[in-house]
């Protein structure tokens, strides 16, 4: 059978002249799903960039269905059927989900089709199983739902092929679920579907066949059936990996975050933390579960200075924090690994080594006489910052921007965890990483834990919580559920409890 596309000997170098890859061969067939693996930085986004029309091969070739095309952009690629919705969201973000699935369109003004389009937008919504609400504008959704409004976006082009990149790393796991559902409804219909993610389990699932990159080069390609985790690692990092981190019980000391009573505003104009009280102490981590959407996100703007709160308090080291005062936060001992890296982790456009010292910039480790920054020494903390956390950049002096999105992770977590907080505030902390730096931050939160730190964990991701909490919370809409011992809880039960359903004994 002739593969439907084909891309033969792709060659990419960057204009800085960092080489993302030299010479993949990729095939995909009618009707498939293709897992694209990799570590970070090895080139996956870049490959089907330059598949979507928005990058040019530095050399190389691609084949439709035989023929030979080119793309210049990607309205090329989306009129041959070619769509992809990608890492980094591109949505506009006062606008709302219908006007943004709309944008870009030829054709009349954008607000004279919203009302003709509205009912094709719905029926698609209702053939493909997603919900999405259409009238808000984007900024204020959940990144979940987002993530949606994204594919919803590319869909409604009508593609044949639909390339994901890390669709998955900001959905919970209902969320995937449906995502997969959708997916193969995809595939029986005969579209295609290239399924890039960090989570071995998932590409197990859902694929068919997998294809392996490391440093730009194909590593391996497998049926999906034939695949095992620990062989699928092995070509990630071209050595077997046992990523386990351990967690020896540890009795927890003083308070160092007290949370009472809180009740945070949402945007939408509703309460979305309301009234929770816990504590974290020294060297415990605390784990908060939950679907994304139930107050988390606000939680730990509130606690990070980002967000104003409404009722209750917030004490560190039994001082209240001052509220929306970020940077008095972070003077008070907060490190914050925050939900939306692009939004409030990273300055895009500045450097890597200026990131890396990013609300740091005051402390006198970094200045020279007067206000003034000590760059010898930025330049040499940046570098060695960017080596502890394995960031896969050409050098400290690179945009942020141009980092893949794992090493721009890499770089918020490492300038966050390289201070000397009091507590740290992680909330998805892994989110986009492969599966060796995922292990590396979660055992230097433990290593944090067990130097007496207050850890303050935020992840949608179960097994996260389960493998580093010593407490576990559940947050269903805006409260606490269950909070106790991590022993005390049951996967299951947390599982049930996330979708607001209470185990039939109270605790
Ligand atoms: N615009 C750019 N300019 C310069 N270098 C870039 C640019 N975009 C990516 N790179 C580099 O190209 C290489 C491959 O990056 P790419 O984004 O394709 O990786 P990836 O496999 O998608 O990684 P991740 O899992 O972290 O998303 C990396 O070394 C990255 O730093
Ligand atoms: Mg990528």
């Amino acid at each position: 059978m002739e593969p439907f596309i084909e891309m033969r000997g792709i060659h990419k170098v960057y204009p800085d002249g960092t080489v993302a890859l030299r010479g993949v061969d990729f095939r995909l067939y009618r009707g498939e799903i293709v897992g694209l693996l990799g570590e970070n930085g090895a080139g996956k986004t870049t490959l089907m960039k330059i598949l979507s029309g928005l990058l040019p091969p530095t050399q190389g070739e691609i084949r439709l269905e035989g023929r030979s095309v080119r793309f210049r952009n990607p309205s090329d690629a989306l009129r041959a059927g070619i769509g992809m919705v990608h890492q980094i969201f591109t949505l506009v973000p006062p606008y709302t989900a219908l006007e943004n699935i709309l944008l870009g369109q030829e054709g009349s003004a954008l607000w004279l089709r919203k009302e003709q389009a509205r009912p094709r937008v719905e029926r698609l919504l209702e053939e493909v199983g997603l919900s999405i609400p259409l009238d808000v504008p984007v900024e204020l959704l959940p990144i979940g739902v987002q993530q949606r409004v994204e594919i919803l976006k590319v869909l409604y082009r009508g593609t044949r092929v639909l390339i994901l990149d890390e669709p998955t790393s900001a959905l919970t796991p209902l969320e995937v679920d449906e995502l997969f559902k959708f997916m193969r409804r995809l595939k029986e219909d005969g579209r295609s579907i290239v399924f890039i993610t960090h989570k071995l389990r998932e590409v197990l699932e859902i694929c068919d066949r997998i294809v392996v990159l490391r440093n730009g080069l194909v590593t391996g390609e497998v049926q999906a059936d034939k695949a095992t985790p620990e062989l699928l690692a092995e070509r990630m990092v071209g050595h077997a990996v046992v990523p386990r981190v351990s967690r020896s019980p540890r009795p927890p000391g003083e308070p160092i975050l007290v949370v009472r009573d809180l009740e945070v505003m949402g945007d939408l104009g509703v309460p979305a933390v309301r009234g929770v009280s816990f504590e974290v102490r020294a060297g415990e981590i605390f784990g908060i579960a939950g679907v994304e959407g139930n107050g988390q996100s606000e939680l730990a703007q509130a606690l990070g200075g980002l967000r104003p709160i409404r009722r209750g308090e917030i004490l560190l080291d039994g001082k209240p924090l001052p509220p929306l005062a970020p940077i008095e936060a972070y003077r008070q001992g907060i490190s914050h690994i925050p939900e939306d890296r692009l939004r409030f982790g990273l300055a895009l456009h500045f450097d890597v080594a200026e990131n890396s010292i990013l609300s740091r910039q005051w402390e006198a480790l970094f200045l020279r006489g007067w206000g003034r920054l000590d760059w010898p020494r930025i330049l040499a903390f940046a570098a060695e910052l960017v080596q502890r956390f394995q960031v896969l950049t050409p050098g400290v002096r690179a945009t942020a921007r141009h980092l893949s999105g794992g090493n721009q992770q890499k770089l918020v977590v490492g300038r966050e965890l390289s201070k000397e907080p009091r507590l740290i505030l992680a909330v998805h902390p892994t989110r986009g990483l492969d599966v060796a730096s995922t292990a590396y931050i979660r055992e230097l939160l433990i290593r944090m834990r067990d130097q007496g730190k207050a850890v303050l964990l935020i992840s949608a991701d179960l097994d996260e919580i389960l493998e580093l909490s010593d407490r576990i919370a559940v947050m269903y809409e805006g409260k606490f559920l269950g909070v106790g011992p991590a022993e005390a809880f049951s996967r299951t039960e947390i599982g049930m409890l996330m979708g607001g359903i209470l185990p039939q004994e109270q605790r």
